[in-house]
Protein backbone atom coordinates (compact mmCIF):
# COMPACT_ATOMS: atom_id res chain seq x y z
CA UNK A 1 0.00 0.00 0.00
CA UNK A 2 1.50 3.42 -0.85
CA UNK A 3 1.39 5.93 1.85
CA UNK A 4 0.56 9.75 1.05
CA UNK A 5 0.71 12.41 3.58
CA UNK A 6 -2.14 14.44 3.76
CA UNK A 7 -0.31 18.01 4.82
CA UNK A 8 1.18 20.87 3.33
CA UNK A 9 3.28 21.24 5.85
CA UNK A 10 6.85 21.35 4.03
CA UNK A 11 9.04 20.12 7.63
CA UNK A 12 6.36 17.17 8.26
CA UNK A 13 6.96 16.17 4.22
CA UNK A 14 10.54 16.39 3.98
CA UNK A 15 10.61 14.42 7.26
CA UNK A 16 8.31 11.81 6.15
CA UNK A 17 10.63 11.65 2.65
CA UNK A 18 13.59 11.42 4.62
CA UNK A 19 12.24 8.17 6.04
CA UNK A 20 10.82 6.68 2.81
CA UNK A 21 7.34 6.92 3.81
CA UNK A 22 6.36 9.71 1.26
CA UNK A 23 5.06 8.26 -2.19
CA UNK A 24 3.04 10.86 -2.31
CA UNK A 25 0.70 13.89 -1.02
CA UNK A 26 -2.67 14.94 -0.58
CA UNK A 27 -3.29 18.73 0.17
CA UNK A 28 -6.70 20.48 0.89
CA UNK A 29 -7.51 24.19 1.24
CA UNK A 30 -8.06 23.45 5.02
CA UNK A 31 -4.30 22.16 5.26
CA UNK A 32 -2.58 24.47 3.14
CA UNK A 33 -4.45 27.77 5.20
CA UNK A 34 -2.79 26.03 8.11
CA UNK A 35 0.47 26.74 7.30
CA UNK A 36 -0.19 30.66 6.55
CA UNK A 37 1.73 30.67 3.43
CA UNK A 38 0.44 31.17 -0.27
CA UNK A 39 -0.65 28.54 -2.21
CA UNK A 40 1.88 28.99 -5.31
CA UNK A 41 4.40 29.23 -2.80
CA UNK A 42 3.44 25.55 -1.17
CA UNK A 43 2.82 24.38 -4.65
CA UNK A 44 6.54 25.02 -5.86
CA UNK A 45 7.64 23.22 -2.50
CA UNK A 46 5.83 20.40 -3.10
CA UNK A 47 7.06 19.95 -6.39
CA UNK A 48 10.38 20.08 -5.55
CA UNK A 49 10.44 17.65 -2.55
CA UNK A 50 7.41 15.25 -3.17
CA UNK A 51 8.78 12.29 -5.02
CA UNK A 52 5.61 11.12 -6.30
CA UNK A 53 1.68 12.41 -6.76
CA UNK A 54 0.90 15.84 -5.49
CA UNK A 55 -3.04 16.64 -4.97
CA UNK A 56 -3.89 20.16 -4.93
CA UNK A 57 -7.58 21.21 -4.96
CA UNK A 58 -9.65 23.15 -7.40
CA UNK A 59 -11.99 25.35 -5.20
CA UNK A 60 -14.60 26.65 -7.98
CA UNK A 61 -17.82 25.63 -8.11
CA UNK A 62 -18.79 25.06 -12.18
CA UNK A 63 -16.91 22.94 -14.49
CA UNK A 64 -15.51 25.25 -16.64
CA UNK A 65 -13.75 27.17 -13.50
CA UNK A 66 -12.34 23.39 -12.14
CA UNK A 67 -10.81 22.88 -15.51
CA UNK A 68 -9.41 26.06 -15.71
CA UNK A 69 -7.51 25.31 -12.57
CA UNK A 70 -6.57 22.18 -14.02
CA UNK A 71 -4.99 23.61 -16.67
CA UNK A 72 -3.74 26.18 -14.57
CA UNK A 73 -1.63 23.79 -12.59
CA UNK A 74 -0.24 22.03 -14.97
CA UNK A 75 0.63 24.99 -17.08
CA UNK A 76 2.82 26.08 -14.17
CA UNK A 77 4.68 23.05 -13.96
CA UNK A 78 4.70 21.14 -17.52
CA UNK A 79 7.36 18.91 -16.12
CA UNK A 80 5.63 17.35 -13.72
CA UNK A 81 1.83 17.11 -15.55
CA UNK A 82 2.36 13.79 -14.41
CA UNK A 83 2.89 13.86 -10.86
CA UNK A 84 0.09 16.36 -10.55
CA UNK A 85 -3.88 15.17 -9.25
CA UNK A 86 -6.50 17.96 -9.25
CA UNK A 87 -8.72 17.83 -6.62
CA UNK A 88 -12.30 17.73 -7.66
CA UNK A 89 -15.13 17.28 -5.47
CA UNK A 90 -17.98 14.79 -5.74
CA UNK A 91 -20.79 16.60 -7.73
CA UNK A 92 -22.27 17.17 -11.05
CA UNK A 93 -20.49 19.80 -12.16
CA UNK A 94 -17.18 18.12 -10.37
CA UNK A 95 -17.97 15.04 -12.91
CA UNK A 96 -18.33 17.51 -15.85
CA UNK A 97 -14.94 18.54 -15.20
CA UNK A 98 -13.16 15.03 -14.16
CA UNK A 99 -14.17 13.88 -17.64
CA UNK A 100 -12.95 16.91 -19.87
CA UNK A 101 -9.82 16.72 -17.94
CA UNK A 102 -9.40 12.93 -18.29
CA UNK A 103 -10.14 13.85 -22.14
CA UNK A 104 -7.03 16.25 -21.56
CA UNK A 105 -4.67 13.71 -19.92
CA UNK A 106 -4.94 15.75 -16.89
CA UNK A 107 -4.74 13.60 -13.64
CA UNK A 108 -8.08 13.95 -10.99
CA UNK A 109 -8.51 12.73 -7.92
CA UNK A 110 -12.40 13.29 -6.88
CA UNK A 111 -12.99 14.32 -3.74
CA UNK A 112 -15.57 14.34 -0.13
CA UNK A 113 -16.70 11.29 -1.13
CA UNK A 114 -18.95 9.26 1.29
CA UNK A 115 -20.54 5.95 -0.13
CA UNK A 116 -19.60 3.75 -2.61
CA UNK A 117 -21.63 4.70 -5.26
CA UNK A 118 -20.64 8.07 -5.56
CA UNK A 119 -17.36 5.95 -6.23
CA UNK A 120 -18.56 4.76 -8.79
CA UNK A 121 -19.55 7.50 -10.73
CA UNK A 122 -16.37 8.78 -10.41
CA UNK A 123 -14.73 5.68 -11.89
CA UNK A 124 -16.96 6.20 -14.62
CA UNK A 125 -16.57 9.66 -14.98
CA UNK A 126 -12.84 8.61 -15.85
CA UNK A 127 -11.06 9.73 -12.36
CA UNK A 128 -7.23 8.71 -11.53
CA UNK A 129 -7.63 8.53 -8.17
CA UNK A 130 -11.17 8.73 -5.56
CA UNK A 131 -10.88 9.59 -1.88
CA UNK A 132 -13.55 8.44 0.50
CA UNK A 133 -13.51 9.89 3.78
CA UNK A 134 -13.62 7.33 6.15
CA UNK A 135 -12.90 9.50 9.08
CA UNK A 136 -15.26 12.21 9.01
CA UNK A 137 -18.15 9.13 8.33
CA UNK A 138 -16.85 7.57 11.26
CA UNK A 139 -17.41 11.10 13.61
CA UNK A 140 -21.22 11.01 12.68
CA UNK A 141 -21.30 6.89 13.91
CA UNK A 142 -20.91 5.58 10.38
CA UNK A 143 -18.72 2.82 9.46
CA UNK A 144 -16.22 4.62 7.15
CA UNK A 145 -14.25 1.45 6.43
CA UNK A 146 -17.19 -0.49 5.41
CA UNK A 147 -17.49 1.73 2.00
CA UNK A 148 -13.52 0.94 1.31
CA UNK A 149 -14.43 -2.79 1.23
CA UNK A 150 -17.15 -1.76 -0.83
CA UNK A 151 -15.30 0.30 -3.33
CA UNK A 152 -12.47 -2.06 -4.00
CA UNK A 153 -15.30 -4.62 -4.49
CA UNK A 154 -16.95 -2.87 -7.53
CA UNK A 155 -13.69 -1.83 -8.90
CA UNK A 156 -12.82 -5.17 -9.05
CA UNK A 157 -16.01 -6.46 -10.60
CA UNK A 158 -15.49 -4.22 -13.48
CA UNK A 159 -11.88 -3.78 -13.70
CA UNK A 160 -11.70 -0.12 -13.06
CA UNK A 161 -8.51 1.91 -13.04
CA UNK A 162 -9.21 4.12 -10.65
CA UNK A 163 -7.16 4.06 -7.46
CA UNK A 164 -8.75 4.50 -4.03
CA UNK A 165 -7.04 6.56 -1.64
CA UNK A 166 -8.61 5.85 1.85
CA UNK A 167 -8.58 9.63 3.00
CA UNK A 168 -9.23 11.70 6.18
CA UNK A 169 -7.60 8.55 8.13
CA UNK A 170 -7.59 9.35 12.08
CA UNK A 171 -5.12 6.77 13.83
CA UNK A 172 -3.24 4.11 13.17
CA UNK A 173 -5.97 1.17 13.11
CA UNK A 174 -7.48 2.93 10.14
CA UNK A 175 -3.91 2.27 7.93
CA UNK A 176 -4.29 -1.24 9.57
CA UNK A 177 -7.96 -2.41 8.04
CA UNK A 178 -6.74 0.22 4.75
CA UNK A 179 -3.99 -2.39 4.30
CA UNK A 180 -5.83 -5.55 5.20
CA UNK A 181 -9.03 -4.74 2.64
CA UNK A 182 -6.20 -3.97 -0.12
CA UNK A 183 -6.49 -0.45 -0.62
CA UNK A 184 -4.31 1.10 -2.76
CA UNK A 185 -2.89 4.14 -0.99
CA UNK A 186 -3.81 5.50 2.47
CA UNK A 187 -3.31 9.38 2.93
CA UNK A 188 -1.86 9.69 6.66
CA UNK A 189 -1.30 12.68 9.06
CA UNK A 190 2.18 12.48 9.52
CA UNK A 191 0.98 12.57 12.95
CA UNK A 192 -0.85 9.22 12.13
CA UNK A 193 2.89 7.63 10.75
CA UNK A 194 4.63 8.53 14.05
CA UNK A 195 2.04 6.57 15.93
CA UNK A 196 2.73 3.73 14.11
CA UNK A 197 6.24 3.26 15.45
CA UNK A 198 4.88 2.91 18.99
CA UNK A 199 4.99 -0.21 20.75
CA UNK A 200 6.22 -0.19 24.41
CA UNK A 201 7.92 -3.66 24.17
CA UNK A 202 10.14 -1.67 21.14
CA UNK A 203 11.00 0.49 23.60
CA UNK A 204 11.62 -1.88 26.63
CA UNK A 205 13.68 -3.63 24.34
CA UNK A 206 16.35 -0.65 23.11
CA UNK A 207 16.74 0.38 26.65
CA UNK A 208 17.66 -3.51 27.76
CA UNK A 209 19.87 -3.96 24.66
CA UNK A 210 21.62 -0.38 25.72
CA UNK A 211 21.98 -1.06 29.32
CA UNK A 212 23.45 -4.77 28.17
CA UNK A 213 25.56 -3.68 25.46
CA UNK A 214 27.10 -1.26 28.73
CA UNK A 215 28.27 -4.34 30.33
CA UNK A 216 30.49 -5.83 27.27
CA UNK A 217 33.72 -5.59 28.35
CA UNK A 218 36.13 -3.86 26.19
C1 LIG B 1 -7.79 13.92 1.76
O1 LIG B 1 -7.47 14.11 0.62
C2 LIG B 1 -8.23 14.99 2.68
O2 LIG B 1 -7.31 16.05 2.54
C3 LIG B 1 -8.20 14.59 4.12
O3 LIG B 1 -7.87 13.24 4.27
C4 LIG B 1 -9.36 15.05 4.92
O4 LIG B 1 -9.15 14.67 6.26
P1 LIG B 1 -9.96 15.28 7.48
O5 LIG B 1 -11.30 14.67 7.51
O6 LIG B 1 -9.15 14.92 8.68
O7 LIG B 1 -10.01 16.78 7.25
Amino acid sequence: MKFFIDSADIQEIKKAVSMGFCDGVTTNPSLVARTGRPFKDVIRDLMEIVPGPVSLEAVSENADGMVEEARGFVGDYPDHRDKIFVKIPMTPEGMVAVRRCADEGINTNVTLVFTATQALLAAKAGASYVSPFIGRLDDISTGGMQIIEDIVRIYDNYDYDTEIIVASIRHPMHVLESALIGADIATIPFSVVLKLFNHPLTDKGIAKFLEDNSKIPE
